[in-house]
């Protein structure tokens, strides 16, 4: 299949209208949104759900993410909305918070996964809704990554990974954020944390009071175990390059790395430490004293990983504060769970 590629400058570029129509008759296309590019079809039609699925490599058994483009259209996806939801959802919509309720009749089991809970989200991202206004229904979108691979925060990384597997890319510009939205679930009480993301756990503290971590978002979960949520069990955002993260201070760090006596060996550091390990290949994952840079930066700075030609990529641990759970929670998935503390 010919994958179309349309680059909008905003909401209002006409080609939109043409992506709607792609999407209002089953067909998928790849969006920009303020966290990731998602990979969007009609969430309430099985088939072109299952079509994601097919795209992206991804198991049937992980649920996709609804976006919707006003509050008005969360009622008919659920069974209820309770006052917390609506709390949370006034004040952190549109933007990159998701939200777990029971679903309604309306959403296919294509789109949750099989479960009988569906994740919802309105986007920031004036295109995204957009296109979600011009398709005239919710459209499930996972990001538009190959399943396993690093999510996409640029169109280039799309077209890497979907090219030839899709309708259509809207190509409109860089990420935002650049991690995945926070998926908080409500079906639990008290309300549980599944995935980190922009949307902190003390933001959402502010709003309804009491609300968990998943351990799934620090630890490695056995293959057996049962999940909150499906996609915490697969690997992640993998890079083909072994990465392993060194938890200490730079200097405890640059010592670990000097002394490993592996040959050919990259950095995955901040971009204050760069200069001081020029005798390494580097790739700078945003600045230490700024979490949102790091956020802004990790999955392109995991894509450029594999592109160093090292063997092995020392990484250096960021602070878990405030969204830097969220830069946590994606590197440690890359680095599948391999944590040395020096
Ligand atoms: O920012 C985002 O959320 C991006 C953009 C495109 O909106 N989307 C995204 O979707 O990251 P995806 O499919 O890559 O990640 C969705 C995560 C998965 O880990 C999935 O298992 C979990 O949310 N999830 C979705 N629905 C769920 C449900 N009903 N119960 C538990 N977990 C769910
Ligand atoms: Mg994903």
């Amino acid at each position: 299949m010919e994958t179309k590629i349309y680059k909008v400058k905003d909401e209002n570029d006409e080609s939109l209208s043409l992506v709607g129509k792609i999407l209002k008759d089953g067909g998928l296309v790849a969006i920009p949104t303020e966290t990731v590019y998602g990979l969007a079809a009609n969430a309430l039609d099985e088939k072109a759900a299952e079509k994601i699925y097919a795209a992206k490599g991804r198991p049937s058994d992980n649920p996709l993410i609804v976006h919707i483009s006003d509050i008005s259209q969360w009622a008919a996806l659920v069974e209820e909305i309770p006052p917390e939801a609506m709390k949370l959802a006034k004040a952190y919509w549109p933007g990159p918070m998701t939200i777990i309720l029971k679903k309604s009749h309306l959403v296919p089991l294509a789109t949750s996964g099989g479960l009988d809970t569906v994740a919802v989200r309105m986007p920031e991202n004036r295109i995204a809704r957009k296109i979600i206004d011009m398709a005239g229904v919710p459209l499930a979108a996972p990001s538009a990554n190959t399943s396993g691979r690093p999510s996409p925060t640029c169109a280039k990384y799309v077209y890497d990974d979907m090219n030839g597997k899709i309708d259509a890319i809207v190509d409109g510009g860089e990420c935002s954020v650049g991690v995945e939205s926070t998926v908080l679930t409500l079906v639990t009480n008290p309300p549980r944390i599944l995935r980190p993301g922009a949307v902190t756990c003390e933001m959402l503290k502010d709003v309804i009071g009491e609300v968990e971590i998943d351990r799934a978002v620090y630890d490695k979960i056995a293959k057996d175990e049962p999940v909150a949520s499906p996609g915490m069990k697969y690997k992640h955002y993998a890079p083909k390059t072994e990465v392993v993260i060194i938890k200490g201070t730079f200097e405890a760090y640059k010592n670990y790395v000097q002394a490993s006596g592996e040959k050919n060996v990259g950095c995955l550091c901040f971009k204050e430490d760069a200069e001081k390990l020029s005798e390494f290949k580097t790739v700078v994952y945003g600045k230490e004293s700024d979490p949102q840079s790091q956020a802004h930066r990790i999955f392109d700075a995991l894509r450029e990983v594999d592109g160093m030609g090292a063997q092995k990529v020392f990484a250096r641990f960021p602070d878990i504060d405030g969204i830097g759970l969220a830069v946590f929670n994606r590197l440690v998935r890359a680095a599948a769970f391999n944590i040395i503390e020096v």
